[in-house]
């Protein structure tokens, strides 16, 4: 199979005028940079999606590509089903079959999920470190009370032990938007965690919908089953992963 890396000076050499052995005297003059660090070696590795800037132009192996897609109810955050529509049914990209999904929803929850061909950027979005705050809109089957919320903030914010995986929920947040109405932000993905967090006062999760990923929006004008590339600005990451 053939590597997804190259060497510094063969990637050089394949992407602009340079010649192999010119990249060491680049490399002493600073011209390169690899991941906005400046380069260091001719032997050093430069991935599919690694940026390596010389005197300032990007030179990339293959374009990445990044999507926001809206999912409808009824479709698995999966590349392949054997019952269901997947996500990937939905997308007419002409490279979907090389895409993965980031952060999936569950069957009857809707809303933002990212897709992408760029395993660093999936990876340095999902990190728990990382700590990305998403939004979700939950419909509730019992109406909260002024009087309960305080409590259900409370156990929210606190956070909530899930024996299963022997953790500790981080903080979250929870505010009414009306009494059957809530906003919830969350700073990690564990399974079904807004339906357990609601099921630990008994209060079912009727409908489950998600607004954003850090920064990243759901656009209010993509309808239900499609899908559009992220702006620049939506996909950057600076260094420290931009919050919302
Ligand atoms: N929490 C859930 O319970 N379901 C989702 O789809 C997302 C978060």
């Amino acid at each position: 199979m053939k590597s997804k890396h190259s060497r510094l000076d063969r990637f050089i050499n394949k992407h602009s005028h340079f010649s192999l052995s010119d990249t060491r005297l680049l490399i002493a003059q600073g011209r390169i940079l690899v991941d906005s660090q400046p380069a260091h070696s001719i032997r050093q590795r430069i991935g599919e999606f690694s940026t390596v800037v010389l005197d300032g132009l990007y030179l990339q192996d293959r374009q990445p590509v990044y999507l926001m897609f809206n999912k409808p109810k009824g479709c698995v955050c999966a590349t392949k089903d054997n019952k269901h529509k997947t996500v990937l049914d939905f997308l007419e990209h002409p490279q979907k079959q090389e895409l993965h999904i980031v952060g999936r929803l569950d069957f009857n929850s809707t809303g933002l999920v990212l897709l992408t061909n760029d395993g660093a950027w999936s990876r340095k979005l999902s990190l728990p470190e990382t700590k990305l705050n998403k939004i979700y809109r939950v419909v509730l089957a019992k109406a909260i009370t002024e009087a309960e919320l305080a409590s259900y903030q409370k156990a929210f914010s606190e956070g909530m032990y899930f024996g299963y995986e022997g953790v500790q929920t981080k903080p979250a947040v929870l505010e009414l938007i009306n009494p059957n109405t809530a906003l919830v932000t969350l700073v990690e993905g564990k399974y079904h965690q807004v339906k357990r967090m609601f099921g630990r006062f008994d209060n079912e999760v009727l409908e489950l919908h998600r607004l954003s990923v850090g920064h990243i929006a759901l656009d209010e004008d993509l309808q239900e089953g499609d899908a559009r590339e992220l702006s620049k600005t939506e996909s950057a990451l600076d260094s420290r992963v931009r919050r919302s």
